[in-house]
């Protein structure tokens, strides 16, 4: 699957956005080592602090389908309120953790001519790894 057809798929992710506190939705699409593609988006809470962020999400849904951590080949995310979409600082740590290490990060934003593809060691240099 391409990098279009994956942020397409971002795209669908965020449009199911909870997130009615900061009125910022987030989607991810994430692609696994078999070609399934899952989905995830931000989810609020009214205690602010449970909020789960996109990538976490997919993340999350993909490991507990039963899909390979390790091996996630590319997660592109789409975040309409801003021009490029960047992952928190959380959401890399985790993504270091679980997706393949040569993984591609597609993002983008309003700006579509701003869409970027990252690699981990580019979002997270020098991560805390104990494995
Ligand atoms: N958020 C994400 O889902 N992913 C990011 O990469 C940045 C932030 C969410 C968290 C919160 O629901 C909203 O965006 C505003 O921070």
């Amino acid at each position: 699957m391409n990098d279009d057809a994956l942020l397409a798929q971002a795209r669908l992710a965020a449009d199911r956005s909870w997130s009615p506190y900061s009125q910022f939705p987030v989607g991810a699409a994430l692609l696994a080592e078999n070609d399934e593609v899952v989905l995830g988006t931000n989810v609020e809470n009214v205690s602010y602090g449970l909020t789960n962020c996109a990538e976490r999400s997919a993340l999350f849904a993909a490991i507990s389908q039963g899909l390979a951590p390790r091996r996630f080949k590319a997660m592109a995310i789409y975040a309409p309120k801003v021009a490029l979409i960047s992952p928190c600082g959380a959401c890399r740590q985790v993504l270091v953790e679980l997706m393949a290490p040569d993984a591609r990060i597609i993002c983008q934003g309003s700006d579509l001519d701003a869409t970027r593809v990252w690699t981990l060691a580019q979002l997270l240099p020098g991560a805390f790894e104990s494995f």
